[in-house]
């Protein structure tokens, strides 16, 4: 039997903190490690499974089969899914911006959580909302506690809005699928920008 996958998720309920950003450019970054990566989408919005898609079409993500996508859509039951699902070595989620059940269901699956956080007030009380709550779950989980850290998102915002107007907005899939301004495209310049966060935020992970 295939080893169990060490499962991840991404998720902070501030809207737009960079969650679906950070799940896919943090899987590319495994998948490019040679770990066999599953993407988990169970947003309802679908971000990571849009970005997925026109990054894959781009040649931005590793296309070799080590980056696999499954999309739980609200209605489904998470365990049949999850019983269906791809082997994979890492399985990382993205989870709505909002306290949902199925937020409840994926951290209940996760081996570490990431919690983005934006230079914003309601970003730290989300931040603290999301820790409150992996805590009451950690007290009762038999295979013990959810090691989980903040990773700062956006710091460079303000620099990038000053940028826009050259470049063109750095990451909306919908928006940008078809706008190349700038000698790289702005989702890859993302992608090299993130490279570094990650690593951080997987050592800070590694220290919990
Ligand atoms: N590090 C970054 N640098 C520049 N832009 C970023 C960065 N991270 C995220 N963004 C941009 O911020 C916006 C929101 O990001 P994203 O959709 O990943 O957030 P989210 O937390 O998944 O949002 P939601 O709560 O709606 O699911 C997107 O337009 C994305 O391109
Ligand atoms: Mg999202």
């Amino acid at each position: 039997m295939a080893a169990k996958p060490l499962s991840l998720a991404i998720s902070t309920f501030k809207g737009g903190a960079g969650k679906s950003t950070l799940n896919v450019n943090l899987a590319a970054e495994f998948a490019q490690q040679g770990h066999r990566t599953l993407l988990i989408d169970c947003d309802e919005q679908e971000s990571s499974t849009r970005w997925y898609n026109v990054s894959m079409k781009r040649g931005l993500l590793p296309t070799d089969g080590t980056l696999l996508h499954l999309r739980v859509a609200p209605g489904d039951q998470f365990r049949d899914r999850l019983a269906d699902a791809p082997e994979a070595d890492i399985r990382i989620y993205d989870v709505g911006g909002y306290v949902h059940q199925r937020a409840i269901e994926v951290y209940h699956e996760c081996d570490a959580v990431l919690i983005p956080i934006i230079p914003e007030p309601t970003a730290a009380t989300s931040a603290i909302k999301v820790a409150t709550i992996l805590k009451e779950i950690s007290k009762k989980r038999p295979q013990g506690p959810i090691p989980y850290a903040a990773i700062w998102n956006y710091v460079d915002m303000i620099a990038l809005k000053h940028n826009k107007v050259a470049s063109g907005s750095p990451c909306d899939p919908d928006e940008r699928q078809d706008s190349h301004g700038g000698d790289r495209h702005p989702q890859e310049q993302s992608f090299q920008r993130c490279r570094g966060r990650l690593r951080l935020a997987l050592f800070q992970a590694g220290q919990h």
